[in-house]
C-alpha cells in the first residue's frame, strides 16, 4: 500500500547547526516530539481499527497514572540495509521503562506495531534487556507487552542475537522476579519462547496470535488448512495447548487482569506476598460446605464452590481456567494473605490426574514455592486417568512432575481431603508423606489404595465367582471394604492426616494452621539443582 504523508518514515531530526543552549533544548524537544504517535496517524488509526491500543496507551492503562518513566526514548537502530538508513525512528519500535502498579514498582516493555511492525532488531532488544536487567537487580516484576512482526528481517543475525539475549535474561530472572507476558498482536516463530519461559502469559481474544509456524507454512508443509485464530488465537492457547494462562475479552480487561494478578504476588523471591487486613472473618464457619460432597461417591460436585466458600470474600483468581480443567489452580487469600490453591475437580474426568493436569499443577506449585506463596490443596482424586493415550504420552513422566514439585516445595503446605484419595494420586497430591505440613480430612474422605469396586474385584474375584449368589456376595464385600478402608480413620489413626474435621470448620482450621506456619523454616541439602522429570 502506498504510504500517506502521515506514514512517512519517522527519522531522527538533524542536529542543529547553531549551538546555543536554546538551540540544544529545541533539538531535544524535536527529538522527543518525534516519539509521539501523531507522527504515525495512519498506522495508529489502523491499530485502533483492529481493536488494538498503541504501545503507550497500553502502558498508561497498565501503570498507576503518571508513574511511567521512560528509558532509552532516543535510541535509534544502526542498520543501513534495505532502506533502513532512511527510516530511523527514535525509540526503535519499543517503549521501555518503569512505573508502579498499586504503588509497587514494575518494569515494562511495550512493542509498538506502528513502528516497523514492532519488529525486533539489535537496539530494540538492547532496550528490553536493559529493563529486564534493572527488574532483576532491583527485585521488581517484569511485564513484556508483545505486538511484533518478530525478528527484524533487515537486521538479520543481529535480530536473532537480540532474541537470544532476551531468552537468557528470562531464564536468569526466573524464580527471582515474577515475569509476565502480555500478547497483544502477533508473536510468531522463535519469538514465542520468551513468553513460554515467563511465569504467566495473557492473550486477548481475536487480536493476539502465537505460533511457531503460521497457517501458510503449515499448508505448504502438511497440507492442513487452519485460520490464524484457530491455530494460534487466545482460546486455542487457553484451552488446547496450555500456552495462555489467562484470556481477556479486550485489551482494557487484559491489562486490568495483569494488575489484579500482581496484587497476589511479592515483587521478588526475597519478599513476602502483599498482605491485606482481612475483611472476611478468619473464624468464619461455613455450614454450606457440609452438603457439598454428595452421598454417592460417583456423583460429581464443583470444587470451585469449596474453594470460594473457604477463601477470603469468596475471591478466587483462577489460572488456566479453560485448560486441563480436571485440576483447578489459582490465587486466593486466607486471613488476608495470598495463597496458591491446587484442587482436583470431580466435575471433569472425575478429577483424575492426567498428563495436562499434572503439568499445569506442577508448574504452578513451583511458581508458588519460588515466590513464597503457601500452598493449599483440596483433594478428591480417584487416581491417574487410564488409557493408552495417557501411557504412550508419558503419564509416568508427567505425573512425576507433580510429585516432584510438591515434595521439593518448602513453603507452608496444607491439604484438605474432601473425598477420594486413592493410590499414587493420593500421595502425589501434597500428601503428608511428601511432607505436607498440615493435612485435614473431611468425614467423607476415603483414603485407600483404590475404590471399593476395583479393590473387591482384585482381592475377592475367585471368592465372588464361587459364591452361590455372586452379586450379593460382591455387595457384602464392598460394604465391608467401605467400612474398613473407605474412610479417613485408618489414615488418621496413623497420623497420615492430622485431624478429621467438619467441613464447616475448614476455613478457621486452615487460617490457624497458616498462622502457625508463617515462620516455617526449612533447609534442604546443598545441591546445584534437582533433576525434575521435565
Ligand atoms: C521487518 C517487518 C517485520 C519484520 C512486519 N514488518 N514484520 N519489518 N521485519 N519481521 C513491517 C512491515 O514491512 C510493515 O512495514 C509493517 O511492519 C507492518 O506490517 P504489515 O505486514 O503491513 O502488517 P500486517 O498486515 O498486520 O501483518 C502483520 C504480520 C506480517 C502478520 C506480522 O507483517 C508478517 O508476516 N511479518 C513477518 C512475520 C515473520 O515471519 N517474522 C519472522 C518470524 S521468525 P511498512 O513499512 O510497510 O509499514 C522470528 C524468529 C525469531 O521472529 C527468532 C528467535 C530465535
Amino acid at each position: 500500500m502506498a504510504k500517506t504523508e502521515d506514514e512517512a518514515p519517522v527519522t531522527v531530526p538533524e542536529a542543529s547547526s547553531t549551538r546555543t543552549v536554546e538551540d540544544r533544548i529545541e533539538e531535544l524537544r524535536r527529538r522527543k516530539a518525534a516519539l509521539l504517535d501523531d507522527h504515525r496517524k495512519e498506522a495508529v488509526r489502523r491499530q485502533h481499527e483492529r481493536g488494538k491500543l498503541t504501545a503507550r496507551e497500553r502502558i498508561d492503562l497498565l501503570l498507576d497514572r503518571g508513574s511511567f518513566v521512560e528509558t532509552d526514548p532516543l535510541v535509534v537502530h544502526r542498520s543501513h540495509d534495505f532502506g533502513m538508513e532512511r527510516n530511523r525512528p527514535p525509540g526503535d519500535g519499543v517503549v521501555t521503562g518503569y512505573g508502579t502498579i498499586d504503588g509497587r514498582r514494575v518494569f515494562v516493555s511495550s512493542q509498538d506495531f506502528t513502528v516497523i511492525g514492532g519488529s525486533l532488531g539489535e537496539v530494540h532488544a538492547q532496550k528490553i534487556c536493559k529493563v529486564m536487567d534493572l527488574a532483576t537487580s532491583t527485585g521488581a516484576p517484569f511485564i513484556a507487552i508483545n505486538d511484533s512482526g518478530g525478528a527484524r528481517i533487515q537486521e538479520g543475525a543481529a535480530s536473532l542475537a537480540g532474541y537470544g539475549h532476551i531468552f537468557e535474561r528470562n531464564v536468569r530472572a526466573s524464580g527471582v522476579v515474577p515475569q509476565i507476558s502480555v500478547i497483544m498482536g502477533p508473536c510468531a516463530g522463535g519469538a514465542v519462547y520468551s513468553p513460554a519461559v515467563t511465569d504467566f502469559t495473557f492473550m486477548v481474544r481475536e487480536t493476539s496470535h502465537m505460533f511457531i509456524t503460521g497457517p501458510e507454512v503449515i499448508k505448504a508443509v502438511t497440507g492442513e488448512e487452519v485460520s490464524f485464530e484457530e491455530l494460534g488465537g487466545a482460546m486455542t492457547h487457553a484451552s488446547k495447548s496450555g500456552v495462555a494462562s489467562f484470556v481477556a475479552q479486550d485489551e482494557e480487561e487484559c491489562l486490568a487482569m495483569v494488575r489484579h494478578l500482581l496484587s497476589f504476588l511479592p515483587s521478588n523471591n526475597l519478599e513476602d506476598p502483599p498482605a491485606f487486613a482481612p475483611v472476611d472473618d478468619p473464624e468464619r464457619r461455613d455450614e454450606g460446605l457440609t452438603h457439598i460432597v454428595p452421598d454417592s461417591a460417583r456423583e460429581p460436585y464443583d470444587m470451585h464452590e469449596v474453594i470460594r466458600r473457604v477463601v477470603d470474600d469468596g475471591e478466587f483468581f483462577e489460572v488456566f481456567p479453560f485448560w486441563a480443567m480436571n485440576i483447578v489452580i489459582g490465587f486466593a487469600r486466607l486471613d488476608g494473605r495470598s495463597v496458591g490453591v491446587v484442587a482436583n475437580q470431580p466435575k471433569v474426568l472425575a478429577g483424575t490426574l492426567d498428563i495436562d493436569s499434572s503439568e499445569k499443577a506442577s508448574r504452578f506449585v513451583r511458581f508458588c514455592d519460588a515466590f513464597n506463596l503457601p500452598l493449599v490443596t483440596f483433594v478428591d482424586v480417584p487416581g491417574f486417568l487410564p488409557g493408552t493415550a495417557q501411557e504412550y504420552g508419558g503419564i509416568i513422566r508427567h505425573g512425576a512432575k507433580l510429585l516432584f514439585a510438591f515434595a521439593e516445595a518448602t513453603v507452608p503446605r496444607l491439604t484438605v481431603i474432601t473425598r477420594k484419595a486413592y493410590g499414587g494420586a493420593y500421595l502425589v497430591m501434597n500428601s503428608k508423606h511428601l511432607r505436607a505440613d498440615v493435612s485435614f480430612a473431611w468425614p467423607t474422605a476415603e483414603i485407600a489404595v483404590m475404590g471399593p469396586d476395583a479393590a473387591v474385584n482384585v482381592v475377592f474375584r475367585k471368592e465372588i465367582e464361587k459364591a452361590e449368589d455372586p452379586a450379593a456376595r460382591r455387595a457384602e464385600l464392598i460394604d465391608e471394604y467401605e467400612r474398613k478402608f473407605a474412610n479417613p480413620y485408618v489414615a488418621a489413626e496413623r497420623g497420615y492426616v492430622d485431624d478429621v474435621i467438619e467441613p464447616a470448620e475448614t476455613r478457621p482450621r486452615l487460617v490457624r494452621a497458616l498462622r502457625v506456619l508463617s515462620t516455617k523454616r526449612e533447609t534442604v541439602p546443598a545441591r546445584k539443582h534437582g533433576n525434575i522429570p521435565l
